[in-house]
């Protein structure tokens, strides 16, 4: 079978992504220099520490507001060159759902209205608006009955319920997802990650799935990718990152999610140092060196650059951990 052009395309690429922003004290280097793709149907997951970048990541991809420089390509169109309407109607097939439901959707509207409104927006007649709000609500496990109430009188998981039919009612491809269960009831985030994986399913969506938890990534999404200060220390398929952590920063994360899915990893035996560095001054070279046990003269020197360790899996780093027991260990840098 022939593919279609647009069944063809990359739905997402990132090539460069910069996000500086002027302080008082300084330009904060929120993102700098980051580039990856998210394929067709498949879930991207980006993870890191608080004040890493993915928020700004995130919301730089959907423009609001633009990169400071570099560029975001959504199903073949540059997102930093488009505007009114062609803008608009991108912004319906890329949706994005924040980390708090609540403070997300609009306490004075009932939320029949709030779910309609990306089909007010597409000039949807009344008639299949109402139609459409309904079918996205049994979707997502809310009764139409109750869409005459307002936001305040769901719990969270059920606001972000509501978020979900929001962004789905309007047919998009791809869903940014920022943290969306942070903010929920251990019970609740399962439900909601089931939620979220059913409808990736039903509607095949392409997903940038955004989370500080390596453990909830895991069980969602196909490939991850790792920040470190405003960059991406390690990128690949999401079993080859979990089994073969290279990166001393990622082995890290890892040790505290020990046993993932039906992966249990022994200790790294590495340790932080320090603290987060100000994204106002980043170290040189390697952004990670004054927090990295394995850290050396080079490291200060040469930024290290994104390298293939294994297929589907690069690295960014002078010194990676190189697993024992693979048949091949050689690897850049050693
Ligand atoms: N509008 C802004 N003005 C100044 N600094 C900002 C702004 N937005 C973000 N930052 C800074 O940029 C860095 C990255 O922030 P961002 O919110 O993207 O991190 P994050 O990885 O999403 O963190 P978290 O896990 O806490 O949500 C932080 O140092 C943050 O303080
Ligand atoms: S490049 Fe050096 S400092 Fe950076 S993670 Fe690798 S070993 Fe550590
Ligand atoms: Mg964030």
């Amino acid at each position: 079978m022939t593919m279609t052009k647009a069944e063809n395309r990359v739905p997402l690429r990132v090539v460069n992504l910069e996000c500086t922003f002027p302080t008082r004290g300084g330009t904060v280097q929120a993102v700098s220099g980051i580039s990856f793709e998210v394929r067709p149907g498949e879930v991207l997951a980006l993870v890191g520490e608080s004040g890493c970048g993915k928020s700004t990541t995130g919301k730089a991809i959907m423009q609001l507001p633009p990169p400071t420089s570099g560029s975001v390509e959504f199903e073949g169109t540059d997102l930093t060159s488009v505007t009114g309407s062609s803008l608009r109607d991108i912004r319906r097939r890329l949706q994005i759902i924040f980390q708090d439901p609540i403070s997300a959707l609009n306490p004075r509207r009932k939320i029949k209205d709030i779910i309609a409104e990306g089909l007010v927006i597409a000039g949807v007649p009344k008639e299949e608006r109402q139609k459409r709000v309904e079918v996205a609500m049994r979707q997502v496990g809310l009764d139409p009955a109750n869409g005459e109430r307002r936001p305040r009188e769901f719990s969270g998981g059920q606001c972000q319920r509501i978020a979900i039919a929001r962004a789905i009612v309007v047919n998009p491809t791809m869903l940014i997802c920022d943290e969306p269960v942070a903010s929920l009831d251990v019970s609740i985030q399962a439900q909601i990650l089931n939620l979220l994986e059913e409808t990736r399913r039903t509607y095949d969506l392409s997903m940038l799935f955004i989370s500080h938890d390596l453990a909830v990534v895991n069980s969602i999404s196909d490939r991850v990718a790792v920040m470190y200060l405003g960059r991406i220390v390690e990128i690949g398929d999401a079993d080859s990152v979990y089994r073969h952590a290279a990166h001393p920063y990622t082995n890290i994360l890892l040790d505290s999610a020990p046993t993932v899915g039906d992966v249990v990893r022994p200790p790294s035996g590495l340790e932080l140092k320090g603290e987060v560095p100000s994204p106002l001054n980043p170290p040189s070279g390697c952004r990670f060196r004054t927090r990295c046990p394995r850290a050396t003269a080079i490291c200060a020197e040469q930024e290290p650059v994104l390298q293939e360790v294994r297929t589907e899996h690069q690295v960014a780093c002078h010194h990676p951990v190189v697993d024992p027991d693979l048949p091949n260990n050689e690897r850049p840098h050693v």
